[in-house]
């Protein structure tokens, strides 16, 4: 029997993400969202270039959140995307009544699943959707970090005239501005790329993979991407699916790693069949540590101001 994938938001994220998944044949999909029509007529859509993409799996769109009973994964991508000029809080704020409603859905209908959290701002969310769902940690991860290697990987190739799938890199920190890439761990096959990039070049790129999000929302005027998200959640899907052990970065709970307590933020993990197998430790330079627990922070402070406006 194939395996099953609800996502949660029928938005150009969720939507590309079902598709993605179907197209390699991966799961079944099924596609929820409030909006009536919308995850049906997108499911259908999809389905109907089956025959031609060459795939016989599923995708079914639904309101009835009843509908994700058996899915081994939940990816929630549902809530407002970031307009521009909006501010991290302001987001926070909008979403995190989303994250609430949709993950005690989750929790009811799909209680074994592993969750893999979309929305923005993403740590934030991921620890709003982890709490509130009682799954314990490794269930329930977020995406940024391959998303932030994936944009890195790509302004390094374009300063380089290389392929992006010959650099290698390590995204740390949050998925927005407290962003740590690691400069120490960037190699172009193995080769570092401080050892053919100024560092000037590498500050200004490093500078427009933390803008990257922003910077598509700013040409877009409405809405943020949705390509490379979806292209970013659909490897950590199949990571989880295949049981692969892929070392990824991702929003995951710390408790203790790296001296950090209580709050999820990008760390490289090994991701499995049972969602975050392993929350990998490694030794990063007092720079790079600093700034890894001032996103911590960050995140941990965004937590503590939602709790109060909930609780006011
Ligand atoms: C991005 O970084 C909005 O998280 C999304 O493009």
């Amino acid at each position: 029997m194939k395996s099953k994938v609800a996502v949660i938001g029928a938005g150009f994220v969720g939507a590309m993400v079902g598709q993605r998944i179907v197209e390699k044949n991966m799961a079944d999909v099924v596609l929820v969202d409030v909006a009536e029509g919308i995850p049906q007529g997108k499911a259908l859509d999809i389905a109907q270039s089956a025959a031609v993409e060459g795939f016989d799996a599923r995708i079914e769109g639904t309101n009835d959140f009843s509908e994700i009973q058996d899915s081994s994964i939940v990816v929630v991508t549902a809530g407002f995307p970031r307009a521009p000029g909006m501010t991290r809080e302001d987001l926070a704020r909008k979403n995190a009544d989303v994250i609430t409603s949709v993950t005690r859905n989750i929790a009811r209908f799909a209680p074994d699943a592993v969750m893999i959290v979309v929305t923005n701002p993403l740590d934030v969310m991921t620890h709003v959707a982890w709490k509130q769902s009682g799954f314990p940690p490794e269930r329930v991860f977020g995406m940024g970090g391959v998303l932030d290697e994936a944009r890195f990987k790509y302004f390094l190739s374009r300063a380089l005239n290389v392929s992006p799938r010959d650099i290698e890199t390590l995204v740390l920190g949050s998925h927005g501005e407290t962003m740590v890439p690691l400069a120490s761990r960037t190699t172009v096959k193995g080769t570092p790329v401080s050892t053919i990039l100024s560092k000037e070049d590498f500050r200004l790129i490093v500078e427009k993979t933390r803008q990257g999000g922003a910077e598509i929302v700013n040409l877009l005027k409405s809405g943020s991407a949705w390509h490379a998200p979806s292209a970013a959640v659909t490897a950590m899907v199949e990571a989880v699916l295949g049981d692969t052990r892929r070392m990824m970065s991702a929003a995951a709970y710390l408790d203790g790693h790296y001296g950090i307590r209580n709050i999820h933020i990008g760390v490289p993990v090994i991701v499995g069949a049972g969602g975050i197998e392993e929350v990998c430790e490694l030794t990063l330079d007092d720079d790079e540590a600093a700034e890894l627990r001032e996103a911590a922070d960050t995140a941990r402070e965004m937590v503590k101001q939602l709790e109060t406006a909930s609780n006011a």
